[in-house]
């Protein structure tokens, strides 16, 4: 989300005459894309300032301002402790930057904005794919209704609200003349899409009108809520070609006390029937997942229900994280607070057997033919391209420039713990683009 929030800043300002600087030093304007989810996200933002004040101090007439969720959340606080930052944008309020920089320049006054608003201003925001780029985020809605209780983004995105399909589909087909071959549409609960609007359209509605879109040859989704994966959207692995093979589908927790705690309004019977039907749709399908150790109340049998389900689950792939109090949250009230140094040991032994998972499901995969949607050179060589399986695997393998944004068979010869090697299987008559 917050990758895409930054596309659009640089495209807002690149619009208005900014141009991408070789680095900080030499910048008249700098702007931090802020994330408040955890504790550690919010400190590297303070960390990060305290380098940036001190490169202001040599530079005085470089512009310096605040973006995203720690922004939204702090506001004009941010001034008071930092006096160098010029403004503090919410989430909200992106679309505003080229005017805010341009008063800026000219009065040089402080500003705050941080008003939620009841449409949908920033997320209509074009962000322009960069000359080579095969792949590109489409946000589909703002905001989130569900409240999780260890949760900060609906106090920090506001309401849950659907953009039309309409304009939707208009981004897309821009994006496919743009280069674009693969879209990930983006919400804190793409499940609930169109609930907010008055046509009736749903998720898979929506997928299926984007399937009919020329030049489009994958689609990809993030996130989706457990509780509201209808049997309609699971079909759709079956059913749409287009749609990568491919869900993550955050758990929390395999403990049914601690989901009820955090306000999921799922039982682990429940989330595993709803893997499973994915699985009868879908044999192939990758299933990718969030958990957090350490909620307040969480006991070692609590913790041991996790690893069961893991086990029982075997996800190919895990963000895990140690819970982390967040102002405002239902669960910062709660007390029988995990010892840190517990929720680390629980953290690690989870994260040992998550990469067990990993490489077995990696290494299952040598010797089959998978289809990759070749992305960019590979990050370790100019002489290997990379793309990703529909599963969401990255392979490498060699290959030059001509490759990119092209759809080729390549044979899986090795597996490693975060990416596969492959050779490319040469088609008679060359590739499509
Ligand atoms: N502490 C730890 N992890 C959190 N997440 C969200 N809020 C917290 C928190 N307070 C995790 C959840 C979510 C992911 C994006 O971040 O697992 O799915
Ligand atoms: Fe946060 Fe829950 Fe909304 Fe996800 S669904 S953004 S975890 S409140």
């Amino acid at each position: 989300m917050n990758v895409h929030d930054s596309e659009q800043i640089q495209t807002l300002l690149s619009e208005a005459g900014y141009k991408t600087a070789d680095g900080m030093e030499t910048s008249d304007l700098v702007i931090l894309n802020t994330c408040s989810i955890r504790e550690k996200a919010a400190q590297k933002v303070f960390s990060e300032l305290g380098r940036i004040g001190k490169i202001k101090s040599k530079n005085k007439k470089m512009i310096v301002g605040l973006c995203g969720c720690l922004a939204q959340q702090l506001g004009e606080k941010f001034h008071h402790k930092f006096d160098f930052l010029d403004f503090v944008v919410g989430t909200h309020n992106i679309h505003l930057l080229p005017d805010i920089v341009s008063s800026i320049e000219k009065k040089r006054d402080k500003i705050t904005k941080i008003e939620f608003y009841n449409d949908l201003h920033s997320l209509g925001i074009y962000a322009k794919p960069k000359k080579g780029t095969i792949t590109a985020f489409v946000s589909i809605m703002q905001g989130c209704d569900n409240f999780c209780a260890y949760c900060v983004v609906p106090y920090l995105r506001g309401p849950e609200m659907s953009r039309p399909p309409q304009d939707i589909i208009e981004e897309v087909k821009k994006l496919a003349d743009d280069g674009i071959r693969e879209i990930t549409l983006l919400g804190q609960n793409v499940n609930s899409y169109g609930k907010t609007l008055k046509d009736g359209i749903d998720f898979p509605g929506l997928i299926k009108k984007i399937s009919k879109i020329p030049g489009i040859e994958r689609i990809r989704f993030t996130t989706s809520h457990p509780r509201d994966l209808s049997p309609s959207l699971i079909q759709c692995f079956g059913d749409e070609e287009k749609l990568c093979q491919h869900i993550h589908l955050p758990v929390q927790s395999g403990s049914d006390r601690i989901l009820a705690l955090m306000n999921r309004g799922y039982t682990i019977k429940e989330y595993r029937e709803k893997v499973e039907q994915l699985r009868r749709v879908s044999p192939n399908i990758s299933i990718s997942s969030d958990i957090i150790v350490g909620f307040p109340g969480e006991t070692q049998k609590d913790y041991q229900e996790t690893i069961d389900m893991m086990e029982k689950i075997r996800f190919d792939l895990t963000f895990s994280f140690k819970y982390s109090d967040r102002e405002g949250t239902a669960a910062n009230l709660l007390k029988n607070k995990v010892d840190e140094r517990e929720k680390l040991r629980r953290l690690q032994a989870l994260q040992e057997l998550q990469n067990r998972h990993t490489y077995e499901k990696n290494a299952s995969l040598v010797g089959s033919t998978q289809k990759i949607l070749v992305e960019a050179f590979s990050k370790n060589s100019d002489r290997d391209v990379s793309g990703r399986t529909s599963s969401w695997k990255i392979v490498n393998f060699r290959g030059d420039q001509g490759l990119w944004g092209k759809m080729v068979d390549v044979k899986i010869t090795k597996a490693y713990l975060h990416s596969l090697r492959g050779e490319l299987i040469e088609q008679q008559g060359g590739y499509e683009s």
